[in-house]
């Protein structure tokens, strides 16, 4: 594989999957030095869901920070104006935190029952893993998931920022994620988890993808508010609530929020937050990835997918 933009140094040794902490745990790769095992096993054991419950499911790099900007402004518009929204100076990830990086990875059986509801979760687990109590309950899980192609390309400008490898080659990225050897990977096992319950359990679990929000943003949205319980009432949609809140939430504005230039998460390896707003673009792999490399990971995901109904792209 050729990567088109960068000029990789075929010298620079691989970083192997331990070196990034990817460790294989439940037939799921956990990057451990974000998530250790320990948090997970502690929130698989300890977390009790309530009915009133939203949770935002996602792989890395598939619109994570974005999909938790829209469902806390959604959630809490009758709280705050968009002028004086938490979000203008803390990170998405702040307000919606997720069970294995932070919850369970800072205490091991902390204690979530003073949180308001609806309690707002965040988590990059896949659904087999998920708790007991999430999967009884009938609480809401929106998964998002986006072109793997554009994940790859993500995800590797990500980790190179994160562990500070500037020289790291997008072919290494590029076949670890072939293999499924990525972070919360294999992609395709991921993906198609939340895809089945989403089809087994509609009203509990919904399945959005990162370039349908890009395209239609509007009924996204509105999808989404609906799904969540938190319907844009009429007079709401006339006044232009729902276009406020997009724009609001658009990758253009959120990067350029001090604290999504500038800021850094408290006890996270993040270095920045400014990692997390890159291009912010659907099809930039086209940028990175040869056709012979596209059409490979194609071949995979045909292979993988070939029993699914679940198709990208
Ligand atoms: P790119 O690296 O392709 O730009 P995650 O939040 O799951 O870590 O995903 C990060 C990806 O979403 C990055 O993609 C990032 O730029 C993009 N992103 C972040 N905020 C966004 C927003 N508000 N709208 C659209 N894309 C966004």
């Amino acid at each position: 594989m050729e990567s088109k933009k960068s000029s990789l140094a075929s010298s620079t040794p691989n970083i192997s999957p331990s070196a990034q902490g990817l460790t294989q745990f439940q037939g799921f790769w956990i990057p451990t030095l974000i998530a250790p095992i320990s948090s997970i096993i502690s929130f698989q054991k300890y977390f009790q869901a309530l009915d009133e419950d939203i949770i935002v499911a996602s792989k890395p790099k598939a619109g994570t920070t974005w999909l938790k900007a829209l469902v806390f402004t959604i959630v809490n518009r009758h709280s705050y104006k968009l002028s004086n929204t938490p979000l203008n100076s803390a990170n998405p990830h702040q307000l919606i935190s997720h069970f294995e990086i932070k919850f369970y990875k800072e205490n091991l059986n902390p204690d979530l029952s003073k949180i308001p509801s609806p309690r707002l979760f965040s988590t990059h687990l896949p659904y087999p893993m998920l708790a007991d109590s999430i999967k009884r309950s009938n609480c809401r899980i929106v998964y998002i998931t986006r072109n793997p192609f554009d994940i790859v390309v993500s995800s590797w400008h990500f980790i190179k920022g994160v562990h500070n490898l500037p020289d790291w080659p997008l072919e290494d990225c590029f076949e670890m994620f072939c293999r499924g050897e990525e972070s919360y990977g294999p992609f395709w096992e991921h993906a198609l988890g939340y895809w089945n319950m989403s089809m087994e359990k509609p009203s509990n679990i919904l399945f959005m993808r990162y370039e349908e929000l890009k395209e239609d943003p509007v009924a996204q949205t509105k999808r989404l508010a609906e799904f969540l319980g938190f319907p844009f009432s009429i007079e709401e949609e006339k006044t232009g609530v729902v276009n406020q809140i997009i724009d609001f939430c658009s990758f253009n504005h959120l990067k350029e929020l001090e604290v999504n230039k500038t800021g850094k998460m408290p006890r996270s390896i993040i270095p920045s937050n400014k990692l997390f707003f890159r291009s912010g673009k659907v099809g930039d792999y086209i940028n990175y990835l040869s056709p012979t490399a596209v059409e490979l990971l194609s071949n995979v995901l045909k292979e993988k997918l070939s029993e699914s109904s679940l198709t990208f792209n």
